[in-house]
Parts: structure tokens; sequence; C-alpha cells
């Protein structure tokens, strides 16, 4: 069996990469490499950028540094396999506004030639979406508590309306993307889908404050650099771990329900801003340096995934809780300190 990881080289990518060769399968990273927001983060970029390519290397991935926007090098490479899962993408809501040309080749583009491969040579396919095409509609619907903005009822399912509130290019790319997956599964009948994720984390994750919060709250803690929050604090999310991610991809290729999925942690599996903060204190046993800034554009305060759809149609739920998956986070950056200019 052979999958093609399109951004195998980034942070979810190299988790299913590894995910894949573990099982035994023949898998292609297919990753432009590029470095446009490492470069914002202060990290040592090389060493960073190399990280999950040489990872990849050393277990066997068959490594191709190519665009999606290519269509012809996309068709070729993916040639011969028998499932293709697309998580490169231009991934910030901040970048996709400085940048909205970059956002719109890479998100929307990108994602319809991939789904063009998948039809051309009848494989399925599943893509990343991302829960922020809701909308900060849901802003509207929050109430606070001391650490944390609360909402009744607390979880959110596919049939809520999206697009709702203020919207970025981030918004309008990754839409476009979902759309085009959905009009492939209706009139081409490929066997696609896509799944609206939530916050992930996870090792290998060189999160910086475009996006990754949680390994850029854990970095910066450990960088004794000061972190920003934006807003108040109160934002929430059902983080879910990138293994936990790996297992619904591949629970998507066993059932094949082509639609659409959220993908989070759920209700038992959320933590606000500042208790993540609080979280870090506890396991660095010191105070972690914060402060507040102005709210961001377009930004979600809160999101819990109902994942129902998921358990049921793919037999999917996730597994690991923030208080396991934050720990082993922690333990990976301290072990990688040099890249991260500690
Ligand atoms: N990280 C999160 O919290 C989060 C949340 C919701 C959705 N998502 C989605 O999950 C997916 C994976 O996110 P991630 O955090 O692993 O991102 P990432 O930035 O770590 O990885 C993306 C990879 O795609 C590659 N890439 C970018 N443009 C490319 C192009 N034109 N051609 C080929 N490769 C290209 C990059 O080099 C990078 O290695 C994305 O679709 C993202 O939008 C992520």
């Amino acid at each position: 069996m052979k999958v093609m990881v399109t951004g195998g080289c980034g942070f979810l990518g190299s988790h299913v990469c590894t995910y894949y060769r573990k099982m035994g399968w023949d898998v292609i990273s297919y990753d432009n490499m590029t470095k446009y927001e490492l470069e914002r983060t202060g990290f040592n970029v090389e060493l960073a950028r190399n990280y999950n390519r040489d990872l990849l290397n050393s277990i066997g991935v068959e490594i191709l540094t190519q665009d999606i926007r290519n269509f012809d090098e996309l068709l070729t490479a993916s040639d011969g396999c028998d499932y293709i899962i697309h998580t490169a993408a231009q991934p910030a809501m901040t970048l996709s506004v400085t940048d909205p040309v970059l956002d719109f080749t890479t998100n929307a583009l990108g994602t319809f030639n991939v789904l063009e491969a998948a039809r051309i040579h009848q494989i399925p396919v599943a893509t990343c979406g991302t829960i922020h095409i809701y909308g900060t509609g849901i802003n509207d619907t929050l109430h606070e508590e001391k650490k944390r903005y609360i909402r009744d009822p607390v979880a959110i399912s596919e049939s809520h309306p999206v697009m709702t509130g203020t919207l970025t290019p981030l918004h309008a790319s990754k839409k476009s993307g979902e759309d085009y997956l959905m009009a492939y599964i209706h009139s081409y009948g490929v066997k696609a889908a896509t799944f609206r994720l939530t916050g992930l984390y996870g090792e290998n994750q060189f999160g910086g404050e475009d996006h990754g919060w949680a390994a850029h709250f854990t970095i910066s803690a450990i960088r004794k650099k000061a972190i920003t929050l934006f807003g108040n604090g109160k934002q929430l999310r059902d983080i879910v771990f990138a293994t936990d991610v790996c297992t619904a991809f591949h629970a998507f290729y066993e059932k094949q329900q082509p639609g659409i999925y959220n993908i989070g942690g759920g209700e038992t599996n959320t933590i606000s801003l500042l208790e993540c903060i609080d979280y870090l204190e506890e396991v660095l046993g010191r105070k972690v340096d914060y402060q507040f800034g102005g709210e961001r554009h377009g930004d979600l305060k809160y999101f819990v995934s109902d994942t129902s759809l998921a358990k049921k149609q793919l037999g999917w739920e996730p597994t690991i809780s923030p208080q396991v998956g934050l720990k082993r986070l922690h333990d990976w950056v301290l072990e990688n300190k040099r890249i991260f200019n500690v």
C-alpha cells in the first residue's frame, strides 16, 4: 500500500507519514519546504525546517520537494498511490491577511489540484479543513468564567452555520477547498473527506505566534520569552493530539464514508490560553511571563467540537488528554532546545 502525504515535512504531515510507515505502507512526502512562517519565529530556521525531513528520511519515507500548486508534478507523484492525505497549507489566519495571494493559491488552488489528482487516479483523499470556517458569530454566544469562555450548548456540530461574523482570506480559501471537495464527491463520486480540525498539538510542532499556539506557549515558556495573549486569554479550544488525527485519517480510509467531519478533542479535552499557562507553570515549577495584547482580526474565541458524526460514521474518537499530550510536547521541546535557540 502507498500513501502520498502533502505537507509531509510539516507538523501534522510528519505524524501521518510516521503512522503509515509504522503500518508498513510506502509513504511519499510531497512538500515545498517553505520557510515563510518559520522565519517569523526566532528559532534556528534551518534546524527547524529540516527536523521533520530528516526524521522521515530515517524511517524510509520518500521525500519529494515539490509544490501542490504545480499540478503536473502532483499528478505524476500520486500515480500508483492508494490514498492521498492532504495536509499542506498556508495555515495561519494572520498570514492570510498579509498575503492573500499565497493563501488563495496554496489553500484553494492547491486543494483543488489535490482533489483533481485523486479524481484522475480514482483514489480516496482526505483533506484538512479548519473550525475557523464556523466564523466569529460564535463569539456572540459566549459567557465568561474566571479563566475561560463557556457556552451552552458546549459542543458545536457540523450542521452549525458557517462563515458567520468577520471573515479573513483563510476562511474563504479553506471553505473553498471544502466546497470543491463536496462538489467532487457529488459530481465524480470521489471518496473524499475533509476534517474541520480544531487546535492541534504534539511533537514535531514548530509553533509560533501565527499558528500552533500550544507549541508556541510551551516553546516560549521554556525559552523564557514573554507570551502575548491577544485578547483576555479566556479563548478556549478542544485541542487534539496529532496522533489522534492520524487515526482519524486511517478510519476514513477504512470506512470511506465521504463528507465533512469535525475532528477535535471534544468536551472532555478543553483548555483555555490562561489554563495552558497555569499548566506550564505547574510543569516548569516557575512563573511564566505573559502580557495582554489587542484582539486579533477574525479570532474565534471558543470552539469545542461535537465529534459524534466521526464516531458514528468512522468509529473515531480522540484518546489523548491535554495533560498527557502537553507533557509529551513539553518533553520534546526540552529535548530539542537548540532548535529553539534556548
Ligand atoms: N496546527 C493547527 O492547530 C491546525 C488547526 C486547524 C487546521 N490545521 C490544518 O492542518 C493542516 C496541517 O497543519 P500543520 O499545523 O501541520 O501545518 P505546518 O505548517 O506545520 O505544515 C504544512 C506543511 O505544508 C507545506 N507546504 C506549504 N505550502 C506548500 C505548497 N504550496 N506545496 C507543498 N507543500 C506546502 C509546508 O512546507 C509545511 O511543511 C493544514 O491544512 C492546516 O490548515 C492546523
